[in-house]
């Protein structure tokens, strides 16, 4: 019998989920809020409001596993259910919540930005006058893409940032100087077997991910990522694709987050790897045996922010250029595809990403 993997979440992820399934002889439902999501051409769609609880045990009805595209749920819904879920609940609610975040990652000895939380705006104040500047604040929950952050560069008003912010928990970050950005997709199996794609480079503009470059050739800060990431994948018998993000200072990698699912800076595994993250995703959470996680080449991921670029004629039939359209609406700062490069070298990925982007005006 064909396994349903009940995916929560119709978004772009889910689709590219959807594309991997059926070479695997998988097939996904996803429990989208709207009749039209970006999903729906390669999944079957179940809709409904993913906070109700009904909604998740009805589902859950219909699938042998349940696994999430993305981490912004309501955990304590999901206890209970009789289908397996991958990852767990425990580690959805840990990566879902900065303070519960950090503080995992400090236990395990993983270095993170120093941090204090607020629960006030008098508290607000005193952490910031502890920090240096700049230093950023976050709510706890709920953003992405930069979203729900403030940096300080100086001195400033902290009541109007407070009610911007939604007078909600907040985060006070001291603002790393890192070299770079980078990230290490991880995938575990329910038998605790483990596979690391190279580490990616990660290019940020305004907080929300412009390109990403793998391999990242770098022996030692490879093996240092997998050992955080090892960390903290057995600690919370995770299973299915892990993602974390790390400001890289010198020979030290400093955590920045952990997302619980198939990551953006792991795009580029669809055509630039063996088996790519959507694949392994499937293949950890349904039991079938991992794929390689071996690079093809020299790979780099362009996303398509706010609008199609107006010169997407003159590049699109470039043999080496691949397209992902989520055929989504315009809007700023929304992510509408994403472009892919691979190349025998690091020099050629290099040069033909400046290229596409001079040719892109990105
Ligand atoms: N403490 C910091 N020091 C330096 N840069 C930071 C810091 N915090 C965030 N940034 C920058 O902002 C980007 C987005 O921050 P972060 O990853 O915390 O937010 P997010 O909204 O959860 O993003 P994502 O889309 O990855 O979920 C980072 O990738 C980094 O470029
Ligand atoms: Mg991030």
């Amino acid at each position: 019998m064909t396994q349903i993997i009940g995916v929560i979440g119709a978004g772009q992820l889910a689709k590219m989920l959807g594309e991997a399934a059926p070479d695997l002889d998988l097939n996904i439902l996803a429990l989208a809020n709207d009749a039209d999501p970006c999903a729906k051409n390669t999944v079957e769609l179940m809709i409904g409001d993913e906070i109700d609880r009904q909604v998740i045990s009805d589902f859950a009805q219909h699938v042998d596993v349940l696994t999430f595209e993305h981490e912004q749920i309501k955990t304590e819904i999901f206890h209970d259910l009789n289908v397996p879920i991958y990852p767990n609940v425990a580690a959805v609610r840990i990566a879902q919540n900065r303070d519960l975040e950090k503080n995992f990652l400090k236990d395990l000895d993983i270095p993170v930005p120093p941090f204090f939380v607020v629960n006030s705006l008098a508290e607000l104040e005193a952490a910031v006058t502890k920090m240096d500047y700049p230093c950023v604040i976050k709510t706890i929950e709920g953003g992405y893409d930069g979203k729900g952050q403030k940096v300080l560069k100086q001195k400033t008003d902290l009541a109007s940032i407070w009610r911007e912010l939604k007078e909600a928990i907040l985060i006070v970050e001291a603002w790393i100087n890192f070299d770079r950005e980078v990230s290490l997709v991880a995938v575990r199996a329910v038998n605790g077997d483990i596979l690391f794609y190279p580490l990616s480079e990660n290019l940020h503009r305004d907080g929300i991910l412009r390109v990403s470059k793998a391999p990242y050739d770098d022996t030692k800060l490879q093996q240092l990522a997998e050992k955080y990431v090892t960390k903290i994948s057995n600690k919370l018998d995770y299973v299915g694709v892990l993602t974390v993000e790390f400001f890289q200072c010198g020979e030290q990698l400093m955590a920045n987050e952990m997302a619980p699912r198939v990551h953006n800076s792991g795009h580029w595994t669809i055509e630039g790897a063996q088996c790519s993250q959507f694949s392994n995703h499937l293949r950890a959470v349904s039991g079938k045996p991992l794929g390689s996680t071996k690079p093809k080449g020299y790979s780099a991921m362009i996303n398509i922010i706010g609008q199609w670029p107006k010169q997407w004629e003159k590049v699109k039939n470039l043999s080496w250029l691949y397209l992902h359209d989520y055929a989504k609406a315009s809007r700023v700062g929304r992510k509408l595809g994403h472009l892919t490069i691979v190349a025998a070298t690091a020099q050629e990925r290099d040069q033909k990403l400046q290229q596409v982007l001079d040719v892109l005006e990105l």
